[in-house]
């Protein structure tokens, strides 16, 4: 393939947390990358997160890790939100340490560059200097991956990779002089190291796994992923190259093969809602393990079926009737008590200044992330959905609706209201009545129950449920394909088997 597509998922504004990582290696022939999850702040949670997806879609997520000891060399990663895992590593001599995500979606290394001098995104991360190091060399191609919200360009670049404390030496990485757009200015990560096949590595590059295989740096052909799900602890997961850490699965794992050699690619059998015996993939469907994807990904005509069944609407709609089942009355008798209309959602805490939000989301990043800051697009959000609010219940006043039938008619309205990313969202108390989705794979049934299939984004009354099946078209021949990203890949140990061209999954533990 020409060009390889990776897209990103942005869940509003898009703002990648990500903390730093360490590594660690130990002498039993496994490399571990330790994940770790941190806990955001109960506001702004949505504008820190990041969701990626493969493929031709919008939206974008990210990854962190750290390095562990265990009983092998492995790298640890950090999850940030249970939507982004990603850890460090040290490119040149000495090593220059970036912060990436590990992507079995894609098949290059790019970090910045110090020669990227136009990019805000280069400000605010690491850069590879060449000059520094004693086992850079040069190249000078030109590559770049095109992105839904944007993308990288610049050259190729060889130097040695240290993954823990494994020297993957003669390297060729992408050295990004561009990074437009918004996708990679507030990222926590630095760059994107793919584990996917080489088909699909821009330029032909060989993928950096492909060189710890070859100069014999693993015991064996396999590396191993475990996504921690609970973001209350410490360890956010591990990334293990060369096996798998046992004390993270559960069972066997059920093995499938690998049918296109690009993305880690296998047939999979049904996807089944609750009780259903015939699914929306009865004739089969083409799934990818994607780590570097965090929600799951389908057909939009089969997700929007799913949910349906889950009862899930637009991620605005919801935050909308939110709104309205908590604020509505109070807003309404604000509004017959003669309060000032533009007031009022600064007056509920709902807005920080009287409607003047004169600081774009971009802006607010940049400074945020100086300060060490989240930024506040949930309260923007909910701001602005507060000011909407008020101007459609002002109107139904002055037509001496009653209560209920402004409730009735602006809850009406919050159901038009597009979804920027179209993500779609669930009632947080519902999950308990939502049914068990189910894969089959390998024969074998692979559940996901609500808790694991929906992102949960903050706490009490601002929570944010969204469901993690989104909707994203590949065109043919590569699709249509299933995405399943790290909503499936944390309840399910992971192994990306190379030596023998499959792809296996285990209860993870
Ligand atoms: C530059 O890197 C590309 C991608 O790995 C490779 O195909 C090409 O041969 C390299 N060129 C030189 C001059 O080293
Ligand atoms: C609303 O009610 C007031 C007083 O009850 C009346 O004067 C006014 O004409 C009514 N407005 C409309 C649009 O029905």
């Amino acid at each position: 393939m020409g060009t390889f597509i990776k897209t990103s998922l942005l869940a509003f504004f898009l703002l990648f947390l990500l903390s730093p990582t360490a590594f660690a290696a130990t002498n039993d022939g496994l490399l571990r990358v330790g994940l770790k999850k941190r806990k955001p702040d109960r506001f702004n949670q949505l504008t820190e997160h990041g969701l990626s997806v493969e493929g031709n879609a919008r939206r974008n997520f990210g990854f962190h890790g750290t390095l562990r000891n265990s009983d092998g060399d492995m790298i640890s990663l950090k999850n940030y939100m249970d939507a982004q895992y990603f850890g460090e590593i040290g490119i040149g001599t000495p090593a220059q340490k970036f912060t990436v995500i590990f992507d079995t979606g894609s098949s290059n290394l790019w970090v910045p560059s110090s020669k990227c001098y136009f990019s805000v995104a280069c400000l605010f991360h690491s850069k590879y200097k060449a000059k520094s190091s004693s086992s850079y060399k040069k190249n000078g191609t030109s590559a770049a991956i095109q992105y839904g919200t944007g993308s990288i360009s610049g050259f190729f670049s060889q130097d040695s990779i240290t993954l823990g404390d494994l020297v993957v030496k003669k390297q060729d990485f992408i050295e990004a002089t561009k990074e437009p757009g918004i996708t990679f200015l507030a990222a926590k990560f630095d760059g994107i190291l793919g584990l996917g096949y080489q088909a699909i590595s821009v330029g032909k590059a060989v993928p950096v796994w492909y060189n710890m295989v070859n100069q014999g740096l693993v015991q064996e052909p396999v590396f191993s992923f475990w996504l921690n799900r609970n973001a209350d602890e410490e360890e956010g997961g591990e990334l293990v190259f060369g096996g798998v850490d046992t004390t993270h699965f559960k069972g066997e794992h059920t093995y499938v093969p690998v049918t296109q050699k690009g993305y880690w690619q296998f047939d999979m059998g049904d996807v089944l809602v609750g009780e259903a015996s015939t699914g929306f993939c009865a004739d089969g469907c083409a799934a990818i393990a994607d780590s570097g994807t965090s929600l799951l990904a389908g057909p939009t005509t089969i997700i929007t079926q799913i949910n349906h069944a889950i009862g899930a609407a637009g991620v605005m709609s919801q935050q909308c009737k939110t709104l309205v089942n908590q604020y509505g009355k109070a807003i309404i008798e604000m509004l017959l008590s003669e309060a000032q209309p533009d007031k009022i959602c600064s007056q509920m805490n709902l807005c920080t200044f009287d409607g003047a939000r004169d600081v774009s989301p971009i802006i607010e990043s940049v400074v945020d992330k100086e300060n060490g800051k989240s930024s506040a697009g949930l309260n923007d959000e909910m701001c602005a959905l507060c000011e909407m609010a008020v101007v459609w219940m002002r109107n139904q006043i002055k037509r001496n609706e009653t209560e209920d039938n402004i409730i009735n008619y602006v809850n009406e309205l919050c159901d038009r209201i597009p979804s920027p990313m179209g993500e779609s969202a669930v009632e947080c108390n519902s999950l308990s009545s939502l049914p068990t989705i189910a894969f089959t794979i390998g024969g074998k049934t692979f559940e996901l129950t609500p808790e694991q299939y929906v992102l949960k984004i903050g706490e009490g009354d601002v929570a944010q449920c969204i469901s993690g099946f989104t909707a994203m078209d590949v065109a043919p021949p590569l699709g249509p394909l299933w995405i399943l990203g790290d909503i499936f890949m944390g309840r399910y140990h992971t192994v990306f088997d190379y030596g023998k061209s499959r792809v296996g999954f285990a209860e993870a533990a």
